[in-house]
């Protein structure tokens, strides 16, 4: 199968000027952006399922976009509990067969979602960030998740994040904000799903021709990056 998926179309050469400026206000400044309700109540239910749960090693799923991805990670890890979040309704509701017993999908905006997670000390064994919107003007940095002030929670988390997308200088921000904040260097890598494409998006890239990338690195959990009020 032919598939047409335009390619990433950015104004920057490299790398953004204004990534260590932004980077540096997030590990340093707390940040007070009330939390939604609406996230918060869908917070309390996964903290529900997860208590439940809470022999089995957690995986997040951050912007499971239809939670393709979240069923097929639960196939290859049936030990664990799987946590897919997106905030919208239509792609979690789309019909894709029924979820394995060890799968959760929410409702929610991360930006909350991982604070909360944060604050009630959720230890994500492995944590997926795949094909993230690319926001791929220069102008929306702030929109990458690198470049917003939720990141030194995704990194607090800990365990093994991977990042994958179409746009490598996405991934190559974030390990220099990862090398900012952690002091750690991670390589990008190729990454060549061959048949076994684990989200559409994925899918949809390589069917036309992409080069695809991703990060992958185990952190511990890391309290300290969260800016305290
Ligand atoms: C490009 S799609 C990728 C979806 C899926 N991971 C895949 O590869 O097929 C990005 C997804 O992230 C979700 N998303 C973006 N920002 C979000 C946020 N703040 N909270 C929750 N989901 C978000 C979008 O709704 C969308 O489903």
């Amino acid at each position: 199968m032919q598939a047409t998926s335009r390619r990433i179309v950015t104004n920057q050469a490299g790398p953004h000027q204004g990534l260590e400026a932004r980077v540096a206000r997030a590990l340093q400044y707390p940040w007070r952006k009330p939390i939604a309700d609406h996230t918060r109540e869908a917070f309390a239910a996964a903290a529900r399922w997860r208590e439940a749960r809470c022999d089995m090693p957690l995986m997040l799923d951050a912007g499971c976009g239809v939670g393709i991805s979240t069923r097929r990670l639960a196939e290859a890890f049936p030990d664990h509990a799987l946590i897919g979040v997106d905030r919208s309704d239509s792609r979690l509701s789309r019909e894709h067969g029924p979820l394995p017993g060890n799968v959760l999908l929410v409702r929610a905006d991360l930006v909350d979602f991982w604070r909360l997670a944060f604050q009630a000390g959720w230890r994500p064994a492995r944590h997926y960030l795949l094909y993230p919107n690319p926001y791929p003007k220069a102008s929306l940095l702030k929109l990458r998740w690198h470049g917003h002030p939720v990141l030194p929670f995704i990194l607090a988390l800990g365990g093994r994040l991977e990042l994958r997308s179409n746009w490598r200088l996405y991934l190559e921000e974030f390990s220099l904000a990862l090398r900012q904040a952690t002091g750690r260097e991670v390589a990008v890598e190729a990454h060549d799903p061959g048949a076994a494409y684990l989200t559409p998006f994925e899918k949809k890239y390589h069917l036309s021709g992409q080069p695809l990338w991703r990060l992958v690195v185990k952190l511990p959990h890391y309290p300290e990056l969260v800016a305290k009020a």
